[in-house]
This record gives C-alpha cells, sequence and structure tokens, in this order.
C-alpha cells in the first residue's frame, strides 16, 4: 500500500514543499570577503553564551558548500527552499555602502537553485543585524526602521528578477523578547522595559519594508508581482486541564495576547491594549504602516504553551514525548493553531508553514552506520498529517517547509541540536541524508502523505 492509499490524502497541484535554513546557522565564512560583524558573531565570541563555546564562524561551511546543499535540496525532491539573507555580508555596516562580494554570494545561490529547478523563499532578517547598528541602540533606536526599509528594497532591486517570494523577518518575537528580555539570543540584554519597544520597531520596520520593496519592484518594471509576507511563531496556549475553567480562562487570555500582540497590529492595524502600553515611543501612523497588505503569512510551530492555574511545574506531562530541546510532541496543537488563526483572522492572507521539525541525537550502528531517525520522521508525518486535516477544515495552507535541510547551529544550543534531514559530520563536513529526509522526499515528490 503507498503512502498515498495509507492516509489518502492528495496536496493541491503546486503545493510548496521545502526546507528552511538561515544564514547564520549555515553559512560560517563569518569575517570573508568583506562580510560585516553581526551581533550574533559578537554573543557567539561572548565567553559563556552559547553551549560548548561555539560559534557560527564556519557552521555547515555553506558559504563555500552551497552547491552540494543545493543538489542535496533537489535529491529531496523540493520546490522550494527557504533560506536568509545576512544583512551585514551585503551591507556591513546596515547603512552606507553594500559589498558585492557579499551580494555576488547570493546571486550565485539564487542561480544555482533556479538551475535546479527550486524556487528561493528569502527571508530578510533571521536575527542577524550588523553589529555596527547594535552599537547605536540595535532594534530599540528608530532610526533602523529605515535603514532596514532601506536595505530591503535593494535586495528587492538586485534579486526579484529571479526571487518572487520574500519575507521580511523570521519570528520576531525571538528578537525582541529571547534577545532584549531574558538575553538568551543577540544581543544578550535583560531589560525588560525595552522588550515591547523593540517588538514595535521590528513591525514598523517590516510595514516600511513592504512599501520600499513594493515601490522597489515597481521601479525595475517587473511584469509579475512580487509575494511578500511575514514569519510568526505563533505560539498557541491550551489548557493543561480542558474541564477546568481556571485554565482555559488563562489559556484564552494567553492566545489573545500573544498571538494579537502581532496578528493585530499586521492585520487590523491595533495593538491589544496591554501591548500599546508597553510602547513608549508608539507614534501616530504607526500602526497604519505596519498594516500593509501581505500576500501570505509564514507560521512557524514546533511546540504548544501551556496554561494552568494550578501550582507547580507542567511539563513533563505523562505520557506525552518530548524532543531533545525539552519541546512536547503534540501534532494537534498545530492543526488547531492553523484553524484558529484562519477562523479568528480572515483578513488573513494565505498560510505557509514555514518551520517545522525537531531535534533528536542520531545514532550508529556497529559499524559507524547513521541508524534511521525514526523519531524525526514520526514527527515530521504527523505534523504533516496535522495540517492536512486543518486544510480539511477549510484552511487555505500553500506550504510547508521543514526545519531544517541541515543539522546546524542551533543558537544558543550550539551544535548539541541537530535538526535536519540530512546529517552533518562537523568535524569533515560530510553530509548524509537521514531516513527522514528519504522519506521527506517521497511526500515531496507524490504531493501526498
Ligand atoms: C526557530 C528558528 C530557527 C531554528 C528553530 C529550531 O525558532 O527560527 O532558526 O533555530 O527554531
Amino acid at each position: 500500500m503507498s503512502a498515498k492509499e495509507k492516509e489518502g490524502y492528495a496536496f493541491p497541484q503546486g503545493f510548496v514543499w521545502g526546507t528552511g535554513t538561515s544564514a547564520y546557522q549555515v553559512e560560517g565564512a563569518w569575517d570573508e570577503d568583506g562580510k560585516g560583524e553581526s551581533i550574533w558573531d559578537r554573543f557567539s565570541h561572548t565567553p559563556g553564551k552559547i553551549a560548548n563555546g561555539d560559534t557560527g564562524d564556519v557552521a555547515c561551511d555553506h558559504y563555500r558548500l552551497y552547491p552540494v546543499d543545493v543538489s542535496l535540496a533537489a535529491q529531496l525532491n523540493l520546490n522550494s527552499y527557504r533560506f536568509s539573507i545576512a544583512w551585514p555580508r551585503v551591507q556591513p555596516d546596515g547603512e552606507g555602502a553594500f559589498n558585492e562580494a557579499g551580494m555576488a554570494f547570493y546571486d550565485r545561490l539564487i542561480d544555482e537553485l533556479l538551475a535546479k529547478g527550486i524556487t528561493p523563499f528569502v527571508t530578510l532578517y533571521h536575527w542577524d543585524l550588523p553589529q555596527a547598528l547594535q552599537d547605536q541602540g540595535g532594534w530599540g533606536n528608530r532610526r533602523v526602521t529605515d535603514l532596514f526599509a532601506a536595505y530591503a528594497a535593494k535586495m528587492v532591486e538586485r534579486y526579484a528578477d529571479r526571487v518572487r517570494f520574500w519575507t521580511t523577518f523570521n519570528e520576531p518575537w525571538c528578537t525582541s523578547h529571547l534577545g532584549h528580555e531574558y538575553g538568551i539570543h543577540a544581543p544578550g540584554l535583560k531589560d525588560p522595559a525595552l522588550t515591547r519597544q523593540v517588538a514595535h520597531n521590528l513591525l514598523l520596520s517590516h510595514g516600511k519594508a513592504v512599501q520600499s520593496m513594493r515601490a522597489a519592484a515597481a521601479g525595475l518594471g517587473l511584469t509579475r508581482e512580487i509575494e511578500i509576507g511575514i514569519v510568526l511563531n505563533l505560539s498557541i496556549t491550551e489548557p493543561l486541564r480542558p474541564d477546568d475553567p481556571a485554565d482555559c480562562k488563562l489559556a484564552e487570555d494567553a492566545f489573545k495576547l500573544d498571538c494579537g500582540h502581532y496578528l493585530d497590529p499586521l492585520f487590523r492595524g491595533v495593538y491589544p491594549q496591554v501591548v500599546a502600553q508597553g510602547i513608549g515611543d508608539l507614534q501616530a501612523g504607526d500602526l497604519a504602516q505596519i498594516a500593509q497588505k501581505l500576500d501570505f503569512l509564514g507560521i512557524n510551530y514546533y511546540f504548544r504553551n501551556i496554561a494552568t492555574a494550578k501550582q507547580g511545574p507542567v511539563h513533563p506531562i505523562a505520557g506525552q514525548e518530548y524532543t531533545q530541546m525539552g519541546w512536547e510532541v503534540n501534532a494537534d496543537s498545530l492543526r488547531n493553531l492553523l484553524v484558529r488563526v484562519a477562523g479568528d483572522y480572515p483578513e488573513a492572507p494565505p498560510l505557509y508553514v514555514t518551520e517545522n521539525g525537531a531535534a533528536f541525537a542520531e545514532s550508529f550502528d556497529t559499524n559507524g552506520q547513521l541508524m534511521p531517525d525514526v523519531r524525526r520522521q514520526a514527527y515530521l508525518e504527523s505534523h504533516i498529517s496535522a495540517m492536512t486535516r486543518a486544510m480539511q477544515s477549510g484552511v487555505d495552507v500553500r506550504g510547508y517547509f521543514a526545519w531544517s535541510l541541515l543539522d546546524n547551529f542551533e543558537w544558543a544550543e550550539g551544535y548539541a541540536r541537530r535538526f535536519g534531514l540530512v546529517y552533518v559530520d562537523f568535524a569533515t563536513q560530510k553530509r548524509t541524508i537521514k531516513a527522514s529526509g528519504h522519506w521527506f522526499a517521497g511526500v515531496a515528490a507524490n504531493n501526498a502523505l
């Protein structure tokens, strides 16, 4: 029996199957060919910030090995590939001169993808701000919003003849909260008062960039429109005890605040009151700038949040599986999230699942052969299946990107967490497609689960 008969779900024609990476996590070449320092270079070079003292200095050496990686993507039958541009590689100081050698790298990557029939899906900001801008206050400085819009427009001018799909930001919540409140991501600040301002400035940068990018595309006289979206890690919060009204109320309030923080301004031009109150510099006209019409919304999903009025630790929940990150495996919540977002925000554009995946340690047999990563495959299968249930309920999902193509630098966790469909031996840079990768290649080829 084929997989298609077993599950009986055939995806719509043209459904996007991809994997994602981000510049700092895979490229390496952190100071080569005129690249400027990023906040992640600075952060990872600061002792004590990253597990095991790891850095992204070399990472997967994708800067050199990108042809190998693109052919791996082709072997996985992907029709799309999501990657990010490192702002300091193309504009070392985040303002002023652009770096031709850095821009030429992305020319080569894009051309290689297109030659293999793979559609590039470009992210403009996946967390690696030029350090020179951090030195001026980073995302806390409103001036950076205009600099981001100028950089975004330049990227459109350079690549939009070959790139149709653009996202402004990846997971702005991580930048504002992990980077400025908890201090576990670059720039490593613990300044709760700054957090909501940073979140606002990120959304404002997004809105300004959407406008500058559309103007740049029009200036190029492109015959077809570029498509612009944003990628959010919308956390869905569910009650620990679904029959307990107190848990349910907390979960509902958390959903409205966490998701509303981004979806309300983006699609309705308003902030939840609590959020607005936390933004020191919220100027007239900002919300109108933020609420630009978008072509798609990317949602990254790994796990759900739990709300409970009960005292004491929530995790682990008996009977639930957890990944190496300590994240609960719960595929139903992906279905619930997609249905909820589409239902609560009919104004929202079509959705993509732009990240989903799991870190599990790999094991080897006595001959040194990589053993099948059955848990990762099961994770992907159950989540893709959950996504199909949302689609069967009428949610317009256009694509699915597994995180990640390669094992890579997992931020504060360094190289100790492997999310790849392809195993990377970091000592030799040898790549080996995992069993989950072969399985995913079949799903993409059949366009069916
Ligand atoms: C997301 C990030 C991505 C990756 C996964 C595991 O929050 O966008 O870069 O690290 O988590």
